[in-house]
């Protein structure tokens, strides 16, 4: 199996989709978390993972010839097949609206663009106690390839985890 970094730059996310898939509502306020807060029960911190708005940085399907392609990621031919029919001419995929950076098949998006616990589970061998963890490095990862590591992007991706977090 390959790495999870590396085959996640390709697995393209949809803004709406992985919204879907936080667990933790963003704290609205500034106020400190309950002492006894069953969340924190003592376990380590954890930023739960949810998508970010105005991103969009997982729907740019190719980027570039350093990254896996979607052979390396699927072992299901009509994966991969499915997966090239959708990178328009600018490597961006083709139901990816720019002026919003939405998806404009969000409710039949395939299952490779859903960001959950299961579809990390069969296409990286992620266990779902590590969704989170992994699921923001991947985001990290994904923005810094198509925006920069020093993008508004990014650090708007961080801080709005970092704000979640508790
Ligand atoms: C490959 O994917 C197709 C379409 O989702 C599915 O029908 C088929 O059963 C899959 N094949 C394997 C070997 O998993």
């Amino acid at each position: 199996m390959m790495s999870l970094t590396t085959a996640a730059l390709m697995l393209p996310q949809i803004s709406p989709v992985i919204c879907s898939a936080a667990r933790h509502p963003q704290k609205t306020t500034d106020q400190k978390p309950a002492q006894n807060s069953g969340f924190r029960g003592g376990k380590k911190k954890e930023s739960p993972w949810h998508c970010v708005e105005g991103c969009g940085a997982c729907c740019k399907l190719q980027k570039g010839p350093s990254y896996p392609s979607p052979q390396e990621i699927f072992t299901n031919t009509s994966d991969v097949e499915l997966y090239n029919s959708l990178i328009g001419p600018d490597g961006w995929c083709i139901h990816y609206e720019k002026s919003t950076r939405k998806c404009s098949i969000y409710s039949d998006r395939p299952y490779f663009c859903r960001a959950e616990p299961e579809v990390f589970k069969s296409l990286f061998g992620v266990k779902e106690k590590n969704f989170n963890k992994e699921a923001c490095s991947f985001c990290r990862d994904s923005i810094k390839a198509v925006y920069g590591s020093n993008s508004k992007e990014l650090h708007s991706f961080d801080k709005s985890i970092k704000s979640s977090s508790g």
